[in-house]
């Protein structure tokens, strides 16, 4: 072929220099090199997203516990992407305020609630007073007199509403509002939350799935979590670049299979156990 004119279209994701720096010094001090940066919205999309929906036009949305990654692919590429610095971790922040218990307990009402999704939905169609009450949350503190409906459609509701307020913004913001007809993949921790699916489809009318770090296929069951999705994703991109730039690295793969989620929150807890007095 030939031609006169040669374009690209690309995708400029930048980063504060002071954030870099202090992902190597924790690296460094753990003495484990780093070969390079990627953006985590990036890295949870890899583990996510199928390419068809990549290809018809998806936002991938990352809900962590301070922030949420927005990354949007459009014909296959990665076309918009950004930051929101709210997370799940303010949804326990309200509750703790709301019920007047601490943080540690706020979180532990939230992970009871959103775990049983199912109960929780009919105790609330029951009118049943007493799950609450019933309920061993192992909190320390006696919780007050508040329904189930007053935690989930007057703390937890509004807040999700907020985050999807912000999500629509941005999905505006990056003019592909029309581009994605797969909708919205969220992932993260924070998108185990009750009613985080039902109120964004309510919201931002597209189709809202979890998103699953499926290619983990053959991993421990603990880590088919969206919590995982950005992890994996690094752990791919780490993979895929370590090949591409030295061979010698073949054994990754196997490490991949044999990777167990036990054996890094042991190594991890022993790490810290050494700090200790
Ligand atoms: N099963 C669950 N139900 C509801 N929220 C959850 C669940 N598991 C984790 N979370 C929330 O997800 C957040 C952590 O998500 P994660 O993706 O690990 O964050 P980060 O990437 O910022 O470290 C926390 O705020 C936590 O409360
Ligand atoms: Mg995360």
């Amino acid at each position: 072929m030939s031609g006169v004119r040669l374009e690209v279209d690309t995708h400029i994701i930048t980063a504060s220099a002071t954030n870099l720096k202090n992902i190597d010094k924790v690296l460094n001090d753990l003495g484990v090199r780093n070969m390079g940066y990627i953006f985590s919205g990036v890295a949870a999309a890899d583990s996510v997203l199928t390419d068809t929906e990549k290809d018809l036009g998806v936002a991938l949305v990352d809900i962590g516990g301070g922030k949420i990654d927005i990354c949007i692919f459009v014909e296959g590429a990665l076309s918009y992407s950004s930051s929101i610095p709210i997370g799940a971790r303010h949804i326990s922040n309200d509750i703790a305020v709301g019920l007047r218990v601490s943080l540690d307990s706020a979180e532990k009402v939230k992970l009871y609630l959103s775990n049983h999704i199912q109960q929780v939905e009919e105790a609330i169609k029951k009118k049943e007073k007493n799950f609450l009450n019933s309920v061993k949350f192992n909190i320390p503190e006696k919780l007050p007199d508040a329904t189930l409906r007053e935690i989930i459609d007057g703390i937890i509701g509004p807040r999700i509403e907020e985050i999807y307020t912000y999500i629509k913004e941005e999905i505006i913001k990056s003019e592909f509002e029309k581009h994605i007809p797969s909708g919205l993949v969220i992932t993260g921790g924070g998108a185990l939350t009750i009613g985080m699916v039902e109120q964004g489809k309510r919201i931002v009318r597209l189709p809202i799935r979890v998103g699953l770090p499926e290619r983990a296929s053959g991993l421990v069951d603990e880590i088919m979590n969206p919590m995982y999705a950005s992890t994996l994703g690094l752990i791919y991109y780490g993979n895929k670049q370590m090949s591409s730039e030295n061979t010698s690295n073949k054994n990754f793969n196997s490490i991949l299979k044999n990777f167990s989620m036990n054996d890094i929150i042991s190594k991890v807890k022993k790490l810290f156990k050494q700090f200790l007095p």
